[in-house]
């Protein structure tokens, strides 16, 4: 059986984007793969986060992981902290990634730009990325597309790390699903649909209440055409919006143009407001239920424990190729 890994950040309220880009397809790749999805809060704190509210984060993303139906007893999930692997293979992985590939990276520039105290850790992210990845012998890598750059330099990270001791990684494939890869803003709809954005009206997260959900998506951004039809250039927020209803309705996008034919926005908005409040219903009352309770702490000590196995056999590996420690 092939092996997944993945990894959310729990840096504040998991969006619509997170699900449709990279979640719902880790449910669907569960019964086909072994699979490993992890809680990268060590990726988290490149950025300050306050300790309350990342610790109530990480709890809230490990529920709605099993919530949107994750099985705790065939998929691995765990949070990186827990698995100190990490922090050691992304050391080893920083000393094989070079300063100019790193400052390279879209994220970095995006995110350093403009700001005084950019750390080390922002730079150095792709490297503590690529051990999560590496120490697994994943196979697939299933992320939306804003991850894909970071998917190449794992890879190349992989093979200068073979080339230069021995063959020890597995080179991974990344899987951006075909329709949603990227969910906009439903307020700048050029622009990604991202948890970290300061107008909560540009995104739904998965825990909002129905009036909030039926608000957003009647004050998403459109344009004044009058016509529900997928062209991204020049209607790129009804393209978003069709996106996230074929998705979630799964029903096809050539459907749903014929089915909105002749018909303004209001329809097809409060139809997609259904349609998204449907989805999340059964998520939010499986999250309710496990988000106090102590059958979450059971799931995340079996998944450390398990990763912990599995990654600390990657470390040795690593270890003895490079010639790090005694012989044993
Ligand atoms: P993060 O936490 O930003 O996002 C988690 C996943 O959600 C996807 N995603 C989206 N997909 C579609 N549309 C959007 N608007 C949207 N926003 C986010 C992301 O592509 C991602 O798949 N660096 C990663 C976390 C990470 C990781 C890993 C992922 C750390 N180690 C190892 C895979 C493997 C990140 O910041 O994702």
């Amino acid at each position: 059986m092939k092996t997944i890994f993945s990894g959310i950040q729990p840096s504040g309220n998991v969006t619509l984007g997170n699900y449709i880009g990279a979640m719902k397809q880790f449910v669907e790749l569960q019964d086909d793969y072994n699979c490993y999805f992890c809680i990268v809060d060590q990726h988290a704190i490149t950025v300050h986060q306050d300790p309350q509210q990342l610790r109530k984060s990480i709890k809230s993303l490990a529920a709605l992981y099993v919530a949107i139906g994750l099985d705790p007893e065939r998929a691995t999930l765990f949070i990186q902290s827990e698995v100190p692997a990490h922090a050691q293979l992304g050391w080893i992985m920083q000393c094989v990634a070079y300063i100019g590939e790193l400052e390279r990276m879209t994220q970095f520039k995006d995110k350093s730009q403009g700001s005084e105290a950019v750390s080390a850790g922002l730079l150095t992210y792709p490297p503590l990325m690529a051990a999560d990845i590496l120490l697994y012998n994943t196979d697939v890598v299933p992320v939306g597309e804003d991850q894909k750059q970071h998917l190449e330099i794992t890879r190349d990270l992989a093979e200068r790390f073979n080339k230069k001791y021995r063959e020890v990684f597995t080179i991974p494939e990344v899987k951006i699903p075909k329709v949603g890869a990227r969910i906009m803003s439903l307020q700048e709809p050029t622009k990604k649909m991202s948890k970290s954005d300061p107008n909560q009206k540009s995104f739904i997260t998965l825990l909002d209440e129905p009036k909030q959900i039926i608000k957003k998506i009647k004050s998403a951004v459109t344009d004044s055409e009058g016509i529900v039809k997928y062209d991204k250039e020049n209607k790129p927020g009804v393209s978003n919006l069709l996106s996230i209803y074929s998705i979630l309705a799964n029903v096809t996008i050539e459907e749903l143009e014929q089915k909105y034919e002749g018909k303004g926005y209001g329809d097809f908005k409060q139809d997609l407001a259904n349609v998204v409040v449907d989805a999340l219903a059964p998520i939010q009352e499986r999250y309710n239920e496990l988000i106090n309770s102590d059958e979450l702490d059971q799931i995340l000590d079996a998944g450390a424990e398990k990763a912990n196995k599995v990654a600390f056999k990657m470390i040795k590996k690593v270890e003895k190729a490079m010639g790090l420690g005694r012989k044993r």
